[in-house]
């Protein structure tokens, strides 16, 4: 507690959580410097990465390992691969898990071994079996930095794209001056955090209803549209990928939930408002791509409704707007829109934009077999109160990316 008021997040001086949605896997090889990672691991998370921790042989001569799993949040991996280790995240799970591998310090023995390829070891078999970027940061005494099969080594590894991190010059652990020590986390993160940010909207949380509803008339049947979802998911991956975190508040589908985001799943545009509702205080961004049914049964029979009249009437009921909902609220986030349409789709998008009182709305034109409801690709016209933008008809994975930017963009001009 006392600490909370002592500490000055690095992120005010960046502006934002440019590591938002980042896993950094992060190597410790056996180095003094290796004392000061449990303040990396922190500048790391402050800046919105999740961190996981390897500590090569001996590392935890010179950094405990509780300390490590306090601050990550995570237990630490050490150096040996065995049987219960790889049965938890093994070496191959962490190789996917990781968006960046950053090891801190990286002794001149590690450098040696990441040239080699050695796999010796859980960490060195880790930047093996990778396929993300590594970063190194270089800590040793100036001697061994200066020696001409370390120079090599990193010649080598830069040459291989490694980013490398440092070192800094300056007094030495062992007494002597010189290059080679570690920069410090502070560096080591902010450095990190520019070169892999992860984009348009980092650190902003973004909410995204998607699917139709499914309005009960009894425990069997009900009433639904024919909405896949894949847009809204298309568009919460997106966003994710842009840095958000993101809430998707979701209708039945069949489609899987994206990694990275938090799902929320709902059957009903009550349980649908209520999800929305009542966690949209903190959101920045609210998109709206739910197929959310206009009417619902004003009773839903309790059983299974028998076929013994030869007619039989629902008395149907308004459902609340949500996105009306989330636009007049006194803490409103930013507010997109979706307009589904068969005719004058622009005029009708425009009608709602101002009904609603949204800052934008994505029309787009169903009713033909190759946009809309159910298909891969989709075309949209982006209406705000100022402009009109043609995004021409492209899978919906790559239009919600296109969809994403122009929302932050939109966002950034707003703040
Ligand atoms: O009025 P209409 O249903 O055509 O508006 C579509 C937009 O409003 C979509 O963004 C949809 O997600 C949202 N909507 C809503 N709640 C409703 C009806 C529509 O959020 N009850």
């Amino acid at each position: 507690m006392a600490e909370s008021h002592t500490h000055s997040p690095i992120n005010t001086q960046l502006g934002s959580k440019p590591l938002s949605n980042k896993r950094v896997l992060l190597g410790i090889s056996a180095g003094i410097a290796a004392y000061k990672t449990p303040d990396l691991v922190r500048k790391l998370t402050e800046l919105g990465a999740e961190v996981e921790v390897i500590l090569t042989r001996n590392a935890d001569q010179f950094v405990a390992p509780l300390a490590l799993q306090a601050v990550s949040g995570r237990s630490v991996h050490n150096y040996a691969m065995t049987a219960e280790s790889e049965s938890g995240m093994g070496h191959i799970d962490l190789a996917r898990w990781a968006d960046v591998v950053l090891i801190a310090p990286a002794t001149a023995n590690t450098i040696a071994r990441l040239c080699q390829g050695n796999a010796d070891e859980l960490l060195t078999t880790v930047c093996v079996a990778t396929q993300a970027p590594l970063a190194v940061a270089p800590a040793m005494n100036q001697q061994m930095w200066q020696n001409a099969a370390t120079q090599a080594n990193m010649e080598t590894l830069a040459k291989r794209g490694t980013f490398i991190l440092g070192p800094d010059s300056g007094e030495q652990a062992c007494g002597e001056v010189g290059p080679g020590r570690m920069l410090q986390p502070v560096d080591i993160a902010q450095r990190l955090a520019a070169h892999f940010q992860t984009g348009s909207l980092a650190g902003k949380n973004v909410m995204i209803t998607a699917g139709p509803t499914w309005e009960a008339i009894d425990p069997v049947r009900g009433i639904t549209n024919h909405s896949s979802g894949l847009m809204g998911y298309a568009l919460a991956q997106a966003a994710s990928e842009a840095g958000a975190k993101v809430t998707l508040v979701s209708g039945p589908t069949n489609l899987p939930f994206p990694e990275r985001v938090t799902p929320v799943k709902v059957v009903s545009a009550l349980e649908m408002h209520e999800a929305v509702l009542s966690n949209i205080e903190e959101q920045d961004v609210f998109i709206g791509v739910a197929a959310v049914a206009d009417y619902r049964p004003v009773d839903s029979a309790e059983q299974k409704i028998k076929k013994n009249a030869d007619t039989m009437t629902i008395n149907m009921v308004k459902n609340p707007d949500i996105l009306a909902d989330v636009a007049a609220h006194d803490k409103r986030p930013l507010c997109v829109g979706f307009a589904a349409e068969t005719n004058n789709v622009v005029d009708y998008a425009r009608g709602k934009l101002e009904r609603k009182k949204l800052d934008m709305i994505a029309a787009n034109h169903v009713g033909n077999s190759e946009t809309g409801f159910g298909t891969a690709d989709n075309a949209i016209t982006l209406i705000t109160q100022d402009s009109v933008t043609e995004l021409p008809k492209q899978n919906k994975y790559a239009l919600a990316r296109t969809l994403i930017n122009e929302i932050a963009t939109y966002l950034a001009k707003q703040s």
